[in-house]
């Protein structure tokens, strides 16, 4: 017998729970397809095991999609302070860490079991390792084949998320839906990942893997100030992720490795307070000490500060204020955290996510291409799509 629900969700993952929440405390018949053993893997590896649920300060401008307007009905509609809400009922102690970005005292995994408990409370069954082998337009409804039967659902919504971290059971499955019912799909690149380096600049940085300090990253106009951290592999931490997003092969990416300060009046001063210490010795009280000296090999004359004229503290100013790191590329979607590109808002109406050509066809979260920065915006922007969908279903 052919079972049929409201709405049915394929992905368990954030959006698509809380999608099926909302639909399923409005009295609707809802069914979440996960085809992984669990769902919600990519909450409990949030957030090193902590859930980075959401940022206070969230703003649409903290997002990149080709459409910059499409998300803010949803996050209007559905602030952080709705899911810190949901959070404090059900007695989740959390903290923030920086920058309004919301934590779990102890465990992601209790994000993840509060969203199931709602879920049950809302009447959502919830199929886990259920694979879908098709999916068909019935006229009105969706008609889903799975490993676990056939289904009838009125309104089918793609919560599938992107492409990272295959092994956490990302895949291209939204897209290819999307495509199927005649929806354009936006290249698709890795976002918030670790750059990679080769050739001589990675010569020049890989035995000092390990070591972190402040920076600010630009490239193409964006600016992020957090901390940068070496690897085996060229270079990473906050920083580089947020700046990876707006980054792609080819274009320029400066560091400064003074943030906040003005490189040549620190270096007028070192040279007026201190003039027989070395620049690496100077170096090393702002910056890791392995790092200073990398500087003054490659990149810096070393000397005692008496012996350099004007012109050459400008340009070892300039260095230090746009230190260029010619990054070859990214650790790609194995490491990164978001998928930037994906089905394209003009499709969608903004306040219900609904396809504007199928009717009762929704896209919610990662699949779409409504992209965070680091710090909490994607799960917001995962419960807010979901909630807007939810409610109109
Ligand atoms: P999500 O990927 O969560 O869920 C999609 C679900 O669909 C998955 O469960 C998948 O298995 C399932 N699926 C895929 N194909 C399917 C198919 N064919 N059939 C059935 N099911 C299918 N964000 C943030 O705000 N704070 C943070 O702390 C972090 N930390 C973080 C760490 C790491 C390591 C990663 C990789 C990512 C983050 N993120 C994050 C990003 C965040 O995890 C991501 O943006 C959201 O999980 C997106 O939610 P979705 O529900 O759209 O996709």
């Amino acid at each position: 017998m052919v079972e049929h629900y409201d709405a049915l969700i394929v992905g368990g993952g954030a959006a698509g729970l809380m999608c099926a929440i909302t639909a399923g405390r409005r009295g609707k018949r809802v069914l979440v397809v996960e085809h992984a053993n669990r769902v919600g893997k990519k909450i409990l590896m949030s957030g090193g095991g902590r859930c980075n649920f959401t940022n206070t300060g969230t703003t649409p401008e903290n997002y990149l999609s080709a459409n910059p307007h499409f998300c803010k009905s949803a996050l209007a509609r559905y602030s952080p302070w709705h899911f810190i809400d949901m959070v404090e009922r059900h007695r989740i102690a959390y903290h923030e860490k920086e920058l309004g970005q919301l934590f779990c005292d102890e465990s992601s995994k209790l994000i993840v079991r509060m969203l199931l408990d709602e879920c049950a409370s809302a009447g959502v069954r919830v199929e886990t390792g259920c694979s879908i082998e098709q999916v068909q337009a019935r006229n009105p409804g969706y008609e889903v084949r799975t490993n676990r039967g056939v289904f009838r659902s009125d309104a089918l919504v793609v919560a599938s998320g992107g492409l990272s971290i295959p092994a956490m059971g990302a895949s291209g499955f939204g897209y290819q839906l999307a495509r199927q019912f005649g929806h354009d799909v936006l290249p698709t690149r890795a976002g918030l990942v670790p750059l990679t380096l080769s050739g001589r600049p990675l010569e020049q940085l890989a035995d000092l893997s390990g070591v972190a300090f402040a920076v600010t990253a630009t490239s193409n106009g964006q600016v992020f100030s957090n901390s940068m951290l070496i690897t085996h592999r060229g270079v990473s931490g906050p920083a580089i992720l947020q700046i990876s997003s707006y980054w792609e092969p080819g274009d320029p990416l400066s560091i400064d490795l003074l943030p906040g300060r003005d490189a040549l009046d620190v270096l007028q001063q070192w040279q007026a307070e201190r003039p027989a210490a070395e620049l690496k010795t100077l170096l090393g009280e702002l910056l890791p000490k392995r790092f200073a000296q990398r500087l003054c090999e490659v990149w810096l004359p070393n000397r005692p500060m008496r012996q350099y004229n004007l012109p050459r503290l400008r340009e070892m100013a300039a260095t230090l204020a746009a230190w260029p790191l010619v990054a070859s590329g990214t650790e790609g979607y194995r490491t990164a955290e978001v998928t930037l590109g994906g089905v394209d808002t003009a499709g969608v109406s903004s306040s219900t996510m609904e396809s504007r050509q199928v009717p009762g066809l929704y896209f919610i979260g990662e699949v779409l291409d409504v992209t965070g920065w680091l710090g909490g915006y994607n799960f917001q922007w995962a419960w807010a799509s979901g909630h807007a969908a939810g409610s109109a279903l």
